[in-house]
């Protein structure tokens, strides 16, 4: 991968060469490409989608319902009405229990790994609360590692919904989801995949997966903030509930009530955010003109050497897998006797932007019985360059916390 191009299609590196981001999991940078897509729409096809007959809205529907065939296409989707648009994964994730959770009831189970970021707990625990089923977790070993052993002993008859995270949040591991799907399944219950932090990273193929909803947002995978997408089984979606009521997601209204209008349409209350599907739909083109089997080359050998630097600085804990492989680019460690948030500030003042604290997944931390970590996480468009400043920043933090050696 020519990495020097990649840099000047992202004009926040343009215009700081030596900016060093390595906060990738918590949202990535944009490439121009994304930036003049939205700019595009809002000069050139700005109108109310869905509503006007004139061209110009006409136009503005064209561009948003071409962004979900893209959207259905890149993940393996049987056909566009699968896609909904939300605004991120986490009104995806509560899309689903709110309405697919209407079918549950008191003494139904849901299983979530004790893994799972907030976005794919408190809508459960939610709906706990409004059904009287009950939350079960499944755990991990200290490696992340979740065993079909171990799944197996969690899934029960009364298991109606399975929801469960692809790659970690905070310890880059990856889930067997094609078994556990398929296990849940037997058990009769629906599985809700949360890609957050799999689908900018790995080819995600949701027919293969064989899961009924996946959940993730474009604006870690190079497009807007404000775009999220709901992939659900055509089946399962038409006879859920809407989530949002309001215009556009209606068929017919009376005084009395009203009838729905077809998928994927409603679960899309209001107006929708056009630029930022067609902003989801340039950095899928973006991801395809780099390659995906490039991109995740290249993700693989920063995780390398991300693993092999931070494996020799002294005093420093990696948390989860013992190899660079388990870690798919996403590192939380500890240093000893220095806060999550000293280090942070240490590494900010030295032009290093990684993430400190809990990570939104409190349960996974109080599991490995740490309370916060820093985490590094990349991205194709990272250098070399990035991970050797990292590792000569935080070899210093000790001597500058006023630690001998
Ligand atoms: C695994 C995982 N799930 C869900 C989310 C929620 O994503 P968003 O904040 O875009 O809704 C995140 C965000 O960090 C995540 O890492």
């Amino acid at each position: 991968m020519a990495e020097i191009n990649i840099r000047e299609d992202f004009p926040i590196f343009r215009d700081n060469p030596s900016l060093v981001y390595l906060d990738n999991a918590a949202t990535t940078q944009k490439p121009s490409c994304v930036i003049e897509a939205v700019r595009h729409f809002y000069e050139r096809d700005n109108a109310n989608p869905l509503r006007g007959l004139y061209d110009l809205a006409q136009r503005a529907t064209a561009v948003y319902e071409d962004s979900r065939e893209a959207v259905a296409e890149f993940i393996g989707a049987a056909g566009p009405e699968e896609i909904v648009f939300t605004r991120n994964a986490s009104e995806s994730l509560n899309l689903v229990a709110y309405s697919y959770g209407t079918f549950l009831k008191e003494g139904d189970e849901i299983l979530l790994s004790v893994m799972e970021h907030h976005s794919n707990l408190i809508p459960w625990q939610q709906l706990a609360v409004r059904s009287g089923a009950v939350l079960k977790f499944i755990e991990c070993g200290v490696d992340g590692r979740i065993t079909e052993e171990a799944f197996r002993s969690a899934l029960s008859s009364r298991t109606k919904i399975v929801s469960m995270t692809q790659i970690s949040n905070v310890l880059g591991v990856r889930n067997d989801i094609r078994t556990f799907a398929r296990l849940a399944h037997e058990a009769g219950a629906v599985f809700v995949c949360d890609g957050a932090q799999s689908v900018p990273h790995i080819p995600v193929d949701v027919q293969d997966l064989d899961v009924d909803f996946l959940a993730f947002s474009g604006h870690k995978m190079l497009a807007p903030m404000g775009i999220g997408v709901l992939y659900g089984k055509k089946a399962l979606l038409e006879k859920m509930p809407p989530f949002l009521t309001g215009g556009e997601m209606i068929e017919y209204v009376t005084r009395e009530g009203a009838t729905w209008a077809e998928l994927p349409h409603k679960f899309e209350a209001g107006t929708v955010n056009a630029a930022g599907a067609v902003g989801l739909k340039t950095a899928i083109e973006y991801y395809r003109k780099v390659g995906f089997d490039a991109i995740q080359k290249r993700e693989e050998e920063l995780s390398e050497q991300a693993f092999d630097v931070l494996s020799t600085i002294p005093h420093l804990h990696i948390m989860g897998g013992n190899t660079a492989k388990e870690h798919n680019g996403i590192f939380s460690f500890s240093l000893d006797g220095v806060h999550p948030h000293d280090i942070a500030e240490i590494l900010n003042a030295d032009g290093v932007c990684i993430r400190a604290g809990h990570h939104c997944a409190q349960v996974l931390m109080q599991h490995m019985n740490v309370p916060s970590t820093v985490r590094a996480s990349l991205a194709f468009y990272n250098r070399e360059e990035d991970i050797l400043r990292l590792a000569q920043s935080l070899s210093t933090v000790r001597r500058r916390m006023g630690y001998v050696e």
